[in-house]
C-alpha cells in the first residue's frame, strides 16, 4: 500500500470489482476493457498484485492492469519468453488530471520490476506513456499479432538488460483478441 497526495495505492479486492468496471466502461464508452479485465482476472495469466486501485477521498477512482504475455521469437527454435502487457488502464472523469494515472503507470513499473519483468508493452497513446520511458516497440523488433499504428505500440524496458533485445511478435492470451 503506498500513500501519496491523499492517493492510495493498493492491490484490487473484490469489493472493488464493480467500481473497476465503471471505471472502464465510462472511461472507454464501451463494455470491452471492463470485459477484458473480468475475463482476465479469471484466467492464469492474471497476477493479483499487479491489479492496482488507486483510492481518493474515500473512492476507487482509476485501475490499472499488467497481465502476463509471450515474446514469441522469429527463431523457432529459441523458448518463448514471458512478459507483460499493460491493459488497461483508466481513471474515473471525477478524478482526471491529478497525477493518478501517473501514479498508476510509475509505482505499477516498479512492482513488474521487483517481479523480474524486463519488458512492458502497451498499447496506447505515445503523448501518455512516454513520460513514463515507453517507446515505440517495432524499432526495437517486436510486433503484435494485430493491426496497430507505429506509434501506437510501445514497450518500457523495465530491467534494463545488456546484450541483444528481445525480438518478436508479442502472443495475447485469447481474452485480449475481443478487445482489439
Ligand atoms: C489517460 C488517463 C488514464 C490519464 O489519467 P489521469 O489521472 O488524468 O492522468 P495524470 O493526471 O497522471 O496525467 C495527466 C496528463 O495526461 C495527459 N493525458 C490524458 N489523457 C491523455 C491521452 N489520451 N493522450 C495523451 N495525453 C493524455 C493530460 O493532458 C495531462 O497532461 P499534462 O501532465 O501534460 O498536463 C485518463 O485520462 C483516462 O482514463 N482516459 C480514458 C481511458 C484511456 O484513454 N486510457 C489509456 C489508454 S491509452
Amino acid at each position: 500500500m503506498r500513500e501519496k497526495e491523499g492517493i492510495l495505492l493498493r492491490p484490487e479486492e473484490p469489493r472493488d470489482f464493480a467500481a473497476i468496471r465503471e471505471i472502464h466502461q465510462l472511461s472507454f464508452g464501451r463494455e470491452n476493457e471492463a470485459v477484458l479485465v473480468e475475463k482476465l482476472r479469471g484466467s492464469r495469466d492474471f497476477i493479483p498484485a499487479l491489479s492496482l486501485v488507486a483510492e481518493c477521498e474515500g473512492r476507487v477512482a482509476g485501475h490499472i492492469l499488467f497481465s502476463r504475455v509471450w515474446i514469441r521469437p522469429s527463431d523457432p527454435n529459441l523458448p518463448e519468453e514471458v512478459s507483460l502487457a499493460l491493459a488497461p488502464l483508466a481513471v474515473h472523469p471525477d478524478f482526471r488530471n491529478k497525477g493518478i494515472g501517473s501514479e498508476l503507470v510509475t509505482q505499477g513499473l516498479k512492482i513488474c520490476r521487483q517481479y523480474g519483468h524486463r519488458l512492458v508493452i502497451v498499447v496506447g497513446e505515445q503523448s501518455y506513456y512516454a513520460r513514463f520511458g515507453f517507446v515505440p516497440a517495432r524499432p526495437k523488433g517486436l510486433e503484435v499479432p494485430f493491426p496497430v499504428p507505429e506509434r501506437a505500440f510501445l514497450v518500457a524496458e523495465v530491467i534494463p538488460h545488456p546484450g541483444p533485445g528481445l525480438k518478436g511478435t508479442i502472443r495475447f492470451p485469447p481474452a485480449f483478441m475481443d478487445v482489439v
